[in-house]
């Protein structure tokens, strides 16, 4: 609906025998995503992989940037909002009456540190302000650019910003059964008791003392899995046990959102 008013036009001629008003109430908003929670737990791959599911079932062209803010220039006035500016430049040079064109604006704390917080520097100020204008520029593009905006630190996001978003949605650690499933399935192959599953699932969530918050998605991927892939390679066949004993050595990366303010 966001990249395609006009299907939406169509859809309501369709049903209803003419543009029924909410339709343009629905176009009022703008072709934002916004993506939040903690690390690893697929803001960033779920940005990339929505793009290309939609150019896909669109039968569009799609085009992908990304600009990760976490990489600032030398900090001078201007600076940030120029490079906000070039990045919309070339999207929206990109984009056309067939083509899509996404943005991802990958770690985008630092651009929209609220304008609201005294502290915030000038220059974030002056970043917010020129990412508020592209967006609203986008927005009359009427759907051939669409923008996800990933962060980990919602708290601070501009609330000018929140409010244009199209969809907002947060993004949490997996509970035991996401923790299990992914195990399932990065682990076949390998030899897997129940117990061996179950103790796994178990020692990669949290346990309210030690550990208050479990494994990301990340974490299992990127440090458990290779980790005991790395104590067995290349003498032996790896198995539920070496996994178990890689998990009861490695820490779940520390939240970044407090538990209790999780859903
Ligand atoms: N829902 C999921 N199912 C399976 N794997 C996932 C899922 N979410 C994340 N992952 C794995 O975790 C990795 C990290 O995900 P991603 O980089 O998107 O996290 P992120 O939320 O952007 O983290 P950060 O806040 O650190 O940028 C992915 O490459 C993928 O392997
Ligand atoms: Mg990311």
């Amino acid at each position: 609906m966001l990249v395609d008013p006009k299907s939406v036009e169509e859809w309501s001629r369709r049903h209803h025998g003419r543009i029924i008003p909410l339709v343009r109430t629905v176009a009022e908003r703008y072709p934002l995503l916004i993506l939040h929670g903690d690390v690893g737990t697929g803001k960033t791959v779920t940005a990339e992989v929505a793009a290309n599911e939609l150019s896909r079932e669109m039968g569009r062209e799609g085009a992908l940037f990304k600009l990760s803010t976490r990489v600032r220039g030398a900090g001078h006035v201007g600076q940030m909002s120029m490079l906000i500016n070039q990045a919309f430049d070339i999207v929206t040079k990109e984009a056309g009456k067939s083509r899509l064109s996404f943005l991802i604006l990958d770690e985008a704390d630092s651009l929209t540190a609220s304008r609201v917080q005294g502290q915030s520097h000038h220059e974030d100020k002056v970043a917010v302000n020129t990412f508020i204008q592209k967006i609203d520029f986008v927005r009359g593009l009427g759907g051939q650019v669409l923008l996800f905006l990933c962060t980990n630190r919602f708290d601070v996001l501009d609330p000018a910003i929140v409010r244009r978003a199209g969809r907002v949605e947060q993004f949490n650690r997996p509970n035991d059964d996401e923790r299990k499933a992914l195990i399932v399935m990065d682990c076949d192959g390998i030899k897997f008791s129940n117990d061996d599953l179950a103790k796994l699932v178990r020692l990669t969530g949290p346990d309210g003392v030690a550990r208050p918050v479990g494994f990301t998605y990340s974490d299992l991927r990127t440090r458990l899995f290779p980790e005991a892939l790395g104590a067995v390679f290349p003498k032996r066949e790896l198995t539920g046990a070496d996994l178990i004993a890689a998990a009861e050595h490695l820490e779940p990366s520390p939240a970044t959102i407090k538990p209790e303010d999780r859903e």
